[in-house]
């Protein structure tokens, strides 16, 4: 009975929202059709004869990463970018765009419709090795069963055969242009913004939230300021923004997509604040993209930015099934991140002599209580091995520039730090890096993030055992550290 009672209050909920919604939205004017050629963006100015246009960027092939794109813009049609047929101006207020659909295949829309956008570029991702590499333990099954990611880690329970499928379960990249078209603030969650849309189509190229309204159109369109409005946008925002452990990885390999397909006179949306600044500042410091370009999008004070020509890109295909969403990670961002943050320049060489301990800060989430035991322990087994001369004990807490914290692990030989923000910096380390993840017991569960991160960048990538709570400070499995490191160092002995 009470049961009933429940689902009807339910079922009478959901009726009175969707109903409010309608009349709501209902309430807002049907929006206008615009003429066409409005003379009202003054920003507005195609280039077209700029040979600057129609070429493919230096640092692409300074950092050799050509390979990473497909370059459909450069082939298709003599080197002709993609224009709008009509440019408008954004509507002068806010309305509603009547039954906008959804576009979750791009490649197919634009093929049938032109006059809405054009695919700029689509690249399969670098296959996985294969097997796939398998992080490294004392005893995998055992590590598995100690933090409790049996279950949730695809790493500790798929067959070794079967991960290239899996990780991730997209298989390619696509970089659209998407004409007269607006960027979303966050419509179905605040954390996710950056979802293209016009008063025709809501453009869900790949699924970024578990929300119910993660595949719905976006009908409300809104006022653009007239210093949001652009004649070219790159749209790179998205989960979570600047947050350390997201900007890196995930907005970072977008960025680079864009900057590396879209003509240099598009603008730049980015995220701003935290490392996102720091690695804009390595990006120009590296000529991939300059100050002037950047348009910052801050979290605390979202705005709507429209363009003429919004850039976006995204892993593809986009998926329904909640299971199959490991779409962040591959091989080919990771490579992509690294070859032009942090590799080596041509003929140069980096002496990589470092073994990097990560400190977080003493009594917050996830420092290890037994830091120091740690840090002697490394230092006694370096001095009793045969590298002490080759390798040096080095903590890592966060401080300074960016700049400074690449310049230190892409010297690393050992990288080794609890879960959290600071394993972002496993992104500088070169291939052959052993990196040693320490994982807790409670609370939020470990995330497989870096060990995919880890496992992409061709590292030794190691979980060694820990406990504790997410939220607090956590224990590190001493017998376990004492295994792992002094394998490591057996392994770079005999490598000599
Ligand atoms: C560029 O990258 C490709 C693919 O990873 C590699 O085979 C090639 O050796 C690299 N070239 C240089 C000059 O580093
Ligand atoms: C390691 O060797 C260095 C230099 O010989 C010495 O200063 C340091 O105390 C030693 N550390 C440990 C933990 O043995």
């Amino acid at each position: 009975m009470r049961r009933k009672t429940l689902i009807l209050t339910f079922v009478i909920i959901i009726f009175s929202f969707i109903i409010l919604n309608r009349l709501f939205i209902s309430r807002l004017p049907i929006c206008r059709k615009l003429p066409s050629n409005t003379p009202s963006l003054s920003t507005l100015t195609w280039k077209d004869n700029h040979d600057e246009l129609w070429k493919i960027p230096e640092w692409v092939e300074q950092y050799n990463v050509s390979h990473l794109f497909d370059w459909t813009w450069h082939k298709n049609s003599d080197y002709k970018r993609c224009r709008p047929p009509i440019t408008r101006s954004p509507q002068a207020e806010t309305c509603s765009a009547g039954s906008p659909i959804v576009v979750n295949n791009a490649l197919e829309f634009f093929r049938s419709h032109p006059e809405h956008g054009c695919v700029v570029d689509d690249i399969a991702r670098l296959p996985n090795l294969i097997p796939h590499p398998l992080p490294r333990t004392r005893s995998l099954s055992d590590t598995c069963s100690a933090l409790n990611i049996k279950r949730d880690w695809i790493l500790c329970n798929k067959p070794q055969v079967e991960l290239d499928r899996w990780l991730p379960t997209t298989t390619r990249f696509i970089t659209v242009a998407i004409f007269n078209a607006y960027v979303d603030t966050g419509h179905c969650h605040p954390d996710v913004p950056g979802t293209i849309f016009t008063e025709y189509a809501t453009y869900h190229l790949q699924r970024w939230t578990n929300k119910w309204c993660n595949n719905d159109p976006i009908r409300q369109i809104p006022i653009v300021e007239a210093q949001y409005q652009h004649s070219e946008l790159i749209d790179t925002i998205g989960n979570y923004l600047s947050a350390p452990g997201h900007f890196g990885p995930q907005q970072l390999p977008r960025l680079l997509r864009l900057l590396a397909t879209a003509p240099k006179t598009a603008k730049v949306l980015v995220a701003k604040g935290g490392v996102a600044d720091g690695l804009i500042d390595i990006l120009v410091d590296r000529g991939v993209v300059t100050h002037d370009r950047i348009v910052p999008y801050e979290k605390q004070n979202p705005s709507y930015h429209y363009a003429h020509i919004v850039y976006r890109s995204e892993a593809w295909p986009y998926l329904s099934d909640a299971r199959n969403s490991h779409y962040v990670h591959d091989r080919t961002d990771m490579q992509l991140i690294h070859r032009v943050l942090a590799a080596d320049k041509q003929g140069s060489h980096t002496k990589r002599n470092l073994v990097i301990l990560i400190k977080r800060k003493i009594g917050g989430t996830r420092s290890i209580i037994e830091h120091s035991n740690v840090a002697l322990f490394i230092e006694s087994a370096l001095n009793k091995s045969k590298l002490a001369n080759d390798l040096h004990l080095a903590i890592f807490e966060a401080h300074g520039h960016m700049r400074e914290h690449i310049d230190l692990f892409r010297r690393a030989r050992i990288i080794v730090g609890p879960h959290g923000a600071g394993m972002m910096n496993i992104l500088w380390a070169p291939p052959g890096t052993h990196v040693v993840e320490v994982g807790y017991t409670d609370g939020m569960r470990f995330p497989d993030m870096y060990a995919e991160m880890s496992l992409h960048l061709d590292h030794h990538y190691w979980i060694c055992k820990g406990h504790g709570n997410y939220a607090e400070p956590i224990h590190i499995d001493m017998e376990d550290f004492t295994f792992i490191f002094n394998k490591i160092i057996y392994e770079i002995e005999n490598a000599k």
